[in-house]
């Protein structure tokens, strides 16, 4: 126990960067690898000790990258191999580990093991869940009723093979079967490829997903047929297996877990020695359809994540990720949304568990300003418009929900392209990037950026008291706070959720606040104070 809390991800905070719209260096429009490391000193500014990138694997970008061709290439877009050993010896030098994007729950169908095993070229036949297709009133259908997490069947029939293939994303990416031998000992050499580079560990992409129902059984319920290929026993059986690929390449793993899994089996993941930590989603839900904060669902969600940290778990602590609408947008009517955004990372970032900020959170990006069905890029997007009948539903939903609204350009500064790029970026800009970009942040003192800063900062200077720390959590109508009680000091951190003045006890010395101490907690306030024991 006593070494296990020594180990460095338990005392850090990421940074996640969309390489695609993070920072262009070659000026094609598109992020890069380059581009990373040319803005690392930004990264360290911030109080970050390690960074995740999304995929830069050779892609034909269906879904950007996480449809990979050719797992020991790096897509053209993004640069070389070369590149990335350079990056990682650059953010080394700066004491920045390095966590990249895993997907072992599917290849592009251009991956060469698909060809071959669309061809039935042995070892690859069974590479890939293949299925025949029933026969209904002389049709020919899908095996069974699964749906994709995209929309549409969660089936696709191969004219090459005769056969369907599962691919519970889009028609691009088909599922691994690993019930297969190859499939294994071709990502193990992958996770052994990257442990050799020197990369410190890997997110887990759609990790809760690789083991499926292999009865391949209608599902019960239509609208959860995700439950037959998400946090089965076999998921767990094969993430035992890989743990020793990780562990021998001295690895950390960050595994994403949807697909709605039970407090249970969340744990289950950590203790059982699968992934050292978390992503759960419980959070996600804090935020009324009106667009303020739902306040007892946000207490919930941060008792349930500290929870998780306990009993050996360790979690994830995030707003925000590439799959989500920006942070500030999802609270825009409340009266204040700029310091609501500042509360609302207090109080997850000083949980117990790992912070990760995604790019752009920490300047208040907002969402961007969708007019027509064909301005979406990604490629859910495109799936839900096929599946539908009612497109002018599906297009104020995703006006909304967009995954498109977190993959939009970074914004640097006020010149052209927002500083990314001299020319016209692969997405769009955000209209707002005169006023909301990094440099202008950077020279304000009351900006988001300044507040997430000294947050990390005081994070970093506690970070490790609080692996061993004791947290209560308390909501007193629309005040919520914890304490966290430290070996050595008692950690008070206080936010007024609520539209009105509250009143403000608090003893010991503050370290934080976002607005001027007075007697009262003003709306959207959040205060962090110590003494000690
Ligand atoms: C994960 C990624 C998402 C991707 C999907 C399929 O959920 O976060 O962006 O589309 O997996 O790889
Ligand atoms: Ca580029």
């Amino acid at each position: 126990m006593e070494r296990e809390n020594k180990v460095w991800w338990k005392n850090a905070v990421g940074y996640q960067i969309y390489i695609r719209s993070f920072s262009d260096s070659n000026n094609d429009g598109i992020g890069d690898l380059k581009g990373i490391t040319n803005r690392l000193d930004y990264i360290k500014s911030l109080g970050v000790s390690f960074i995740w990138i999304c995929p830069f694997y050779d892609s034909p970008m269906d879904d950007n990258g996480y449809d990979v061709r050719n797992y020991y290439k790096v897509d053209k877009s993004y640069g070389k191999m070369t590149d990335l050993e350079k990056l990682i010896r650059e953010a080394h030098a700066r004491d920045i580990k390095v966590v990249i994007d895993l997907v072992l729950n599917h290849t592009s169908d251009e991956n060469e093991w698909f060809v071959k095993s669309e061809k039935k070229v042995e070892p690859f036949t069974d590479f890939y869940v293949w299925k025949d297709g029933k026969v209904v009133d002389g049709k020919l259908c899908p095996p069974n009723n699964w749906v994709s997490f995209f929309s549409g069947p969660a089936w696709k029939y191969s004219e090459k093979r005769k056969q369907y293939y599962l691919k519970i994303f889009s028609n691009k990416m088909p599922d691994i079967n690993y019930e297969n031998e190859t499939a294994f000992s071709e990502m193990e050499k992958v996770i052994d490829y990257f442990g050799e580079l020197n990369v410190d560990g890997f997110r887990v992409d759609a990790i809760a997903h690789i083991g499926k129902d292999l009865t391949f059984a209608d599902a019960k319920n239509i609208k959860k047929t995700y439950k037959s290929f998400s946090n089965l026993p076999n998921t767990h059986e094969y993430l035992k297996r890989f743990n020793r690929a990780f562990a021998r390449n001295n690895m950390v793993t960050m595994g994403e877990l949807g697909g709605d899994p039970t407090k249970q089996d969340l744990i289950k993941y950590t203790t059982q020695k699968e992934l050292d930590m978390i992503f759960s989603f419980e959070h996600t839900n804090i935020f009324t359809k009106n667009h303020m904060i739902n306040r007892k669902a946000l207490f919930k969600a941060l008792k349930y994540k500290e929870g998780l940290s306990d009993s050996n778990g360790w979690s994830v602590l995030f707003w925000l990720n590439h799959d989500y609408p920006r942070l500030i947008s999802k609270i825009r009517n409340v009266c204040d949304p700029k310091n609501a955004q500042i509360c609302l990372a207090g109080l997850m970032y000083m949980l117990k568990g790992t912070p990760i900020i995604y790019n752009g959170e920490e300047i208040g990006m907002e969402n961007y300003q969708f007019k027509k069905p064909s301005d979406f890029k990604d490629v859910n997007a495109k799936m839900i418009f096929e599946n539908t009948d009612n497109i002018d539903e599906a297009f104020n939903n995703l006006k909304e929900t967009t995954r498109d609204h977190s993959r939009t350009i970074m914004q640097w500064d006020g010149s052209k392209n927002a500083g990314f790029s001299e020319v016209k970026p692969w997405s769009y800009v955000n209209e707002n990037y005169k006023k909301c970009n990094v440099e202008k942040a950077m020279k304000n003192k009351d900006s988001i950026l300044n507040h997430y800063m000294q947050l990390l900062n005081i994070r970093n200077s506690v970070g490790q008291e609080l692996i061993d720390a004791k947290y209560r959590l308390w909501m007193k109508g629309a005040v919520i706070g914890y304490s966290i009680d430290t070996i050595s000091q008692i950690i008070e951190v206080v936010a007024n959720l609520g539209e009105k003045e509250k009143k403000l006890k608090l003893n010991g010395e503050t370290l934080y606040s976002n607005m001027n101490i007075a007697d009262n907690l003003k709306p959207y306030q959040i205060v962090i104070a110590k003494r000690n024991k």
